[in-house]
């Protein structure tokens, strides 16, 4: 069941043919990446084509098994997609296959109202109809609020390094 929020939200997968939908999922994945490495290293990182070209790998079942999640609610009477979700089946080093939150990303003005939770709980579910034995995701160690989404849901560290951290749950 999803959570509860002050926001009417809608949320469907990306449409696959909107070239337009897939370069917003791009912008904000360089947007996530400013806003976690620090805006230098966050825009140099990836070109956009590079970032276009990773949202269509998640979507193009040849490359990946992977799924991509919009939220939407009306502003100014109009839908507006506020956040996305990026995921993807892995198999770790003992060949079990589990589901990877790629990113989460959650527009600045409609944050802390539940957006990135119910992405949880719906990459969740997708996960588990699929059969994956645990969900996971990395983040940068610094990135506190994501750490706090996923720790409320029951998520623990199963691995870190320097910079990053692996959040694990066995479903
Ligand atoms: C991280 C992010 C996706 C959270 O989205 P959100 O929709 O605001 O999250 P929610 O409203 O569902 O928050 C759920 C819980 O997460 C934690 N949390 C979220 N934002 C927080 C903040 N600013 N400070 C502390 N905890 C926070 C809280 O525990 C919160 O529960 P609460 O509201 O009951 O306190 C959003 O802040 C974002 O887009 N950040 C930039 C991109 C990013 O870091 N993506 C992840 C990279 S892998």
């Amino acid at each position: 069941m999803l959570g509860e929020s002050k926001l009417k939200l809608r949320f469907r997968p990306i449409d696959i043919h909107s070239q337009v939908e897939i370069l917003l999922v791009a912008k904000r994945m360089r947007e996530t990446l400013k806003e976690v490495l620090g805006n230098d290293r966050g825009e140099s990182m990836y070109s956009l084509d590079w970032l276009q070209d990773r949202v269509q790998f998640h979507l193009d079942p040849e490359r990946s098994e992977g799924q991509v999640l919009v939220a939407e609610t009306l502003i100014n009477g109009e839908l507006d997609n506020v956040g996305h979700t990026i995921l993807r089946f892995e198999t770790d080093e003992s060949n079990t296959r589990f589901g990877l939150f790629s990113t989460f990303y959650v527009v600045p003005e409609f944050r802390k109202q539940k957006v990135a939770s119910n992405f949880l709980t719906l990459g969740e579910q997708w996960m588990m109809e699929k059969h994956a034995v645990y969900g996971a995701t990395d983040t940068a160690k610094g990135n506190e609020k994501l750490i706090r989404l996923l720790s409320k849901s029951g998520y623990h560290k199963s691995f870190e390094n320097l910079e990053m951290i692996r959040l694990k749950k066995v479903f």
